[in-house]
């Protein structure tokens, strides 16, 4: 059985996004910025990383905080559906010579480390550390992960991750050969090129998101997006962050795309931060058609016009310099 046959599994195996490691190289600003305007809370701390979760985060962390030279992507993490299914991506991922071995870290059992095609380093894994509420943090309904904290933006959950990739179309092939993970969204422009894709692998639309990275390089990050119940508390952010001083980069507004509403800032240590309301979206049909957008749509800005911002497709982190 060669690499391609092994990877044609229905998308079944990943269960859903799991964490992000984001490095700073302001981890104490960082830090404040998650906490107090965000909302997020501490579970936890080993080394040069603070363990934060949203509060109706499931397990013991949704974000890893890792204090490093420069910003950008750590790792990125998505939780399989069983040991079976985690046996089986392994297997994958080794016949495509991406492999890097096993890790293991406090918030969650083994996982197998793998570089993408395109160098952003992520992993899967099935054994993992649910979130135990102390007496402070304890919720007054027993179906929430942990109490509502009522402080800062008030983040429930971590959403979705995007990354910026040097060549989006063979992202999109790992992404679905080896990932088993399905397209909902497409950018590509005539003559095939593609500028973007958006990819999930449970009901949600999409957990993750690759678009083309402008300046040419791998690896680099260009959001992690947490959410929030309603578009008014991503207003109520966009207020907070103008108290605080949080840059603002864009919005709030209306993407086409997915149609998610959104606000983009910049945390302390130079990396993109999505606050935004999926709304009630949900991916039910099992032969859904991926949607395609062209040139000329995406001209047309995000949904009620408001144009896309040049940073948007040249900035990413780490940073690059133009050429
Ligand atoms: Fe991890
Ligand atoms: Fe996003």
């Amino acid at each position: 059985m060669d690499a391609s046959e092994l990877g044609r599994w229905p998308y079944c195996d990943l269960a859903h996004l799991g964490h992000i490691e984001l490095l700073t190289p302001k981890p104490e600003e960082s830090l404040r910025f998650f906490t107090e305007v965000m909302g997020l809370s501490v579970s936890g701390q080993e080394g040069d990383s603070v363990y934060l979760r949203g509060w109706d985060d499931y397990e013991f962390h949704t974000l890893k905080l890792t204090a490093a030279p420069k910003p950008g992507l750590g790792h990125l993490a998505f939780r399989v559906r069983s040991l079976e299914a985690l046996r089986r991506r392994v297997r994958v991922l080794e016949a495509l010579g991406l492999g890097e071995g096993w890790t293991e870290d406090l918030g969650h059992g083994p996982a197998y480390r793998f570089r993408t095609p395109d160098e952003h380093r992520m992993e899967v894994y099935w054994e993992t550390r649910w979130y135990e509420p102390t007496e402070a943090t304890r919720p007054a309904l027993k179906n929430q992960a942990s109490r509502f904290p009522a402080r800062g933006a008030n983040l429930r959950r971590l959403d979705h991750v995007n990354l910026l990739a040097s060549d989006v179309k063979a992202m999109r092939l790992f992404l679905e050969e080896a990932l088993g993970m399905k397209v909902t969204e497409q950018i590509v422009f005539t003559g095939g090129d593609e500028q973007g894709v958006w990819v999930t692998c449970n009901n949600k639309t999409y957990d993750l998101a690759v678009t083309k990275d402008h300046l040419g390089a791998k690896g680099r990050l260009h959001h992690l997006t947490y959410a929030v119940d309603s578009r008014e508390e991503v207003l109520r952010a966009a207020d907070i962050c103008l108290e605080y001083g949080v840059p603002i980069e864009t919005g709030p507004h209306k993407h086409a795309i997915q149609q998610t509403f959104f606000l983009y800032v910049y945390e302390p240590g130079g990396n993109r931060f999505e606050i935004a309301c999926p709304g009630a979206r949900l991916l039910l049909a099992p032969d859904w058609r991926s949607i395609v957008w062209n040139e000329e749509e995406r001209k047309r800005g995000q949904a009620w016009g408001l144009q896309t911002i040049p940073t948007f497709h040249t900035y990413g982190t780490p940073p690059v310099e133009e050429a």
